[in-house]
């Protein structure tokens, strides 16, 4: 499905990515790991087009995607989530989900004035779809509450509902898990295990590792913007390589 060849992002001096290619397959979850600034995020948002990719190629299935800009990239199916939670907190939860679903016809003008019976049907499919997503993502009884109200991790399940309201085939997740409760990180498990089984395929970052070895058939470790291994979870974490890049950063950590 998502398939990215030698791709690599340079800042400055600072290589943040360097060469990496990989396949998702058929993989329904595979999760990417890795120290703190070994890369993941650069190489997700060159990925999802919200940085340009200096070298490589990306492509989603045959069509190739590399520097597409990030609206065209998820109308394609590819959709992403944020390390850093974005809800809008002046709408309730099911208006959050309703403004994200895309392309509605009701924001132009010239649809609504020669097509208002279209902009109608439209509102309903949303707020319709909004209700199923709701019930995905287990917050029906937050409907009605502002967004900006709801705990750190019903935000973050919020965000996932509102990605889903575009009908992806794929979706990236950064961190989801980072800072929510136990229960909420149970409930966000259950979500993700339910996506796949509608054909939903999953990439996410994560640094819980029981949580990755419960939640991923596979996983790929970066170190300092490289691929160093790739695999089931249970091989990983008995991986030299890997377990050298995450010893060498805690010894670089308690030398500083
Ligand atoms: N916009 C940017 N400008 C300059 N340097 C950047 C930028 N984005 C990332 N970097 C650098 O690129 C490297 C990789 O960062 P990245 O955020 O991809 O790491 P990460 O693996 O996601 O880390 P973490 O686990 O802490 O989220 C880091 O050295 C970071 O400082
Ligand atoms: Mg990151």
């Amino acid at each position: 499905m998502l398939t990215i060849e030698n791709v690599t992002k340079s800042f400055g001096g600072l290589s943040a990515v360097c060469g990496v290619s990989l396949q998702l397959g058929k993989t329904p979850i595979t999760g990417l790991v890795g120290p703190n600034g070994s890369g993941k995020t650069t190489l997700f948002h060159m990925i999802t087009g919200f940085y340009s990719v200096d070298k490589g190629r990306v492509f989603l299935e045959d069509r190739e995607i590399t520097n597409l800009k990030p609206h065209l990239i998820s109308r394609m199916g590819l959709l992403r989530t944020f390390q850093h939670t974005r809800v809008l907190p002046f709408l309730s939860t099911l208006e959050n989900l309703i403004a994200a679903a895309p392309l509605q016809r009701g924001e132009s003008l010239v649809q609504l004035f020669l097509r208002p019976g279209a902009v109608r049907k439209d509102e309903r499919k949303n707020a319709q779809k909004a209700r199923e997503v709701l019930d995905t993502i287990k917050l029906q009884p937050l409907a009605g509450e502002l967004a900006g109200r709801l705990s750190y991790g019903q935000q973050r399940l919020l965000e996932l509902g509102r990605i889903l309201m575009a009908d992806p085939r794929v979706i990236m997740l950064d961190e989801p898990t980072a800072g929510i409760n136990p229960s909420l990180v149970r409930d966000l498990v259950r979500v993700i295990r339910g996506l796949t089984g509608v054909g939903i395929q999953v990439f996410l970052i994560e640094h819980n590792m029981p949580l990755v070895m419960e939640l991923c058939d596979r996983v790929l470790v970066m170190d300092a913007g490289g691929l160093i291994f790739e695999g089931s979870p249970h091989e990983a974490v008995k991986d030299k390589a890997v377990i050298e890049a995450y010893l060498g950063k805690a010894r670089d950590a308690s030398k500083s």
